[in-house]
C-alpha cells in the first residue's frame, strides 16, 4: 500500500487526487493547505481522513510513503525537502522551484538519500509526445536540424477560465513577490521541457521577456503586484547542434491552451500539436530523397501518465527520466533566460 500526502489543495490538487484514487495499492491518507477552509473541503470531497495547515505537521503525524507537492510554486522547494529529509517519495509540481540554486538543492538532496522523484511536466501525458520523443531518439528524422515550439495562452484577454482580476489563482501568477516567475515560469518550462524531451538537451539560449501594461490602476490587486513577465521569445541551441525558436504568451487571443512543437531533421519532420490531438503526429519522411514529402498523421499506443508513472517508480524504487534532475535542467533554461534578457545575450544552460 502507498500512503500518499497532498500539500496544497487548491485547483490542481484535484488533478492528483483525481488520478491517483482509483489506483490499486494507493490511498490518499492526508492533505495540508495553509487554508484550513479549503483543506478541510479538499479532504471531505476525496474521503481523505486526515487534513492539516502545516505540512511539517502532517509529516510528523501521518506514516506515508510519497507526497504530492501542489503548492503555488514558492512553497516547492521547502515542503519537498521536508519530505525528502523524512525519506518519502515526492511528486512535485512545475515549475520545480523558483530558482536553480533550490531546483539543485533538491536534486541533489533526492540524489544523496535515494530517494524517487518525479516532476508533473502534464503534457507527457500525452501519447503523441511520447511516440514522437522515442521516434525522434531512434534517429526516424535523422540529425535534429530545427526546432519551433510555442505554448500559447489567452487568459489575460479572454475569461474562458475565469477573470484573472478577481481569482487568486491568477493573481499570484502575475506577481513575482508571491513566489511566480511569470509565464517563462509558469507555461514556458513546459514548452522547455518539450522540446528537450523531443529535441535533446538544450545547451544555450537568447531570450527576450515582455511585460505589458494590464490596465490596472497603480498596477496591483490588493497584495499583488503585476510585476512578472507574461511573455517570452527565445532562440535556443540544442546540445545536438540543432537551433529553434521557444515562445510562449498569456496574450494569445483565440487560443486558450495551445501547445505546438515542430522538428525538422536531415530525414524528416514530426509535427506536435496537442490542440489537434494527443493521441496524433504528424510525420513527413524525406530520407534525403530530394523528393516533396507529404505528411501523414501517425496514431501512438497507450502510455503511461505522469501520475502511473510516479506510482510505478515508486514500486520499482526508481525515478524514471521525469525526476528532478529533468526538473532541475529545465529550470536552468528558466534562470538561462532571465539571465540572457537582463545582459541582452545568450547565456549557457548549466544545470
Ligand atoms: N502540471 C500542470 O499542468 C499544472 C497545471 C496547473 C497548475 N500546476 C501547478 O500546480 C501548483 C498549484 O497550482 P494551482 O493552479 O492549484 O494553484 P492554486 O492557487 O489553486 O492552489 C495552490 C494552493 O497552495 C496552497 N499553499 C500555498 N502555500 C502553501 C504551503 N506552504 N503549504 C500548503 N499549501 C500551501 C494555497 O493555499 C492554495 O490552496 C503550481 O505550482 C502550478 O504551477 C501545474
Amino acid at each position: 500500500m502507498i500512503r500518499l500526502g497532498i500539500i496544497g489543495t487548491g485547483g490542481m490538487a484535484n488533478t492528483h487526487a483525481e488520478s491517483f484514487s482509483p489506483m490499486k495499492g494507493v490511498r490518499l491518507a492526508a492533505c495540508c493547505d495553509i487554508d484550513p477552509a479549503r483543506a478541510r473541503a479538499f479532504a471531505s470531497r476525496w474521503n481523505i481522513p486526515k487534513w492539516y495547515i502545516d505540512y511539517r505537521e502532517m509529516l510528523d503525524a501521518v506514516t506515508l510513503e510519497a507526497v504530492s507537492v501542489v503548492t503555488v510554486d514558492a512553497a516547492h522547494a521547502p515542503a519537498s525537502l521536508a519530505a525528502i529529509a523524512r525519506g518519502l517519495a515526492v511528486l512535485c509540481e512545475k515549475p520545480l522551484a523558483t530558482s536553480l540554486a533550490d531546483a539543485r538543492k533538491m536534486r541533489d538532496a533526492a540524489r544523496a538519500r535515494g530517494i524517487v522523484t518525479h516532476v508533473n511536466f502534464s503534457y507527457r501525458n500525452a501519447r503523441c509526445v511520447q511516440a514522437a520523443a522515442a521516434l525522434i531518439r531512434a534517429g526516424g528524422i535523422g540529425r535534429v536540424l530545427h526546432v519551433e515550439a510555442s505554448y500559447l495562452q489567452s487568459w489575460l484577454v479572454q475569461d474562458t477560465w475565469g477573470d484573472w482580476r478577481t481569482t487568486d489563482a491568477f493573481t499570484w501568477r502575475l506577481s513575482r513577490r508571491h513566489g511566480s516567475a511569470g509565464t517563462l515560469g509558469d507555461i514556458g518550462c513546459h514548452i522547455y521541457d518539450l522540446t528537450d524531451l523531443l529535441c535533446g538537451d538544450i545547451s544555450e539560449i537568447a531570450c527576450r521577456l515582455s511585460t505589458f501594461d494590464k490596465g490596472v490602476a497603480g498596477n496591483r490587486i490588493g497584495p499583488y503586484v503585476l510585476d512578472a513577465n507574461d511573455g517570452f521569445v527565445s532562440i535556443v541551441t540544442l546540445a545536438g547542434g540543432g537551433i529553434g525558436t521557444v515562445h510562449a504568451t498569456r496574450w494569445a487571443s483565440g487560443q486558450i491552451n495551445s501547445l505546438k512543437v515542430r522538428v525538422y531533421g536531415d530525414e524528416g519532420a514530426v509535427d506536435v500539436d496537442l490542440d489537434r490531438s494527443a493521441e496524433l503526429y504528424g510525420l513527413a519522411k524525406s530520407k534525403r530523397s530530394m523528393r516533396p514529402a507529404s505528411w501523414k498523421e501517425v496514431k501512438a499506443g497507450i502510455t503511461p501518465n505522469q501520475y502511473q508513472r510516479f506510482i510505478a517508480a515508486v514500486r520499482r524504487g526508481t525515478s524514471d527520466e521525469s525526476d528532478f534532475a529533468n526538473g532541475a535542467r529545465v529550470q536552468a533554461c528558466l534562470e538561462a533566460s532571465f539571465t540572457s534578457d537582463r545582459r541582452r545575450k545568450p547565456v549557457k544552460v548549466k544545470p
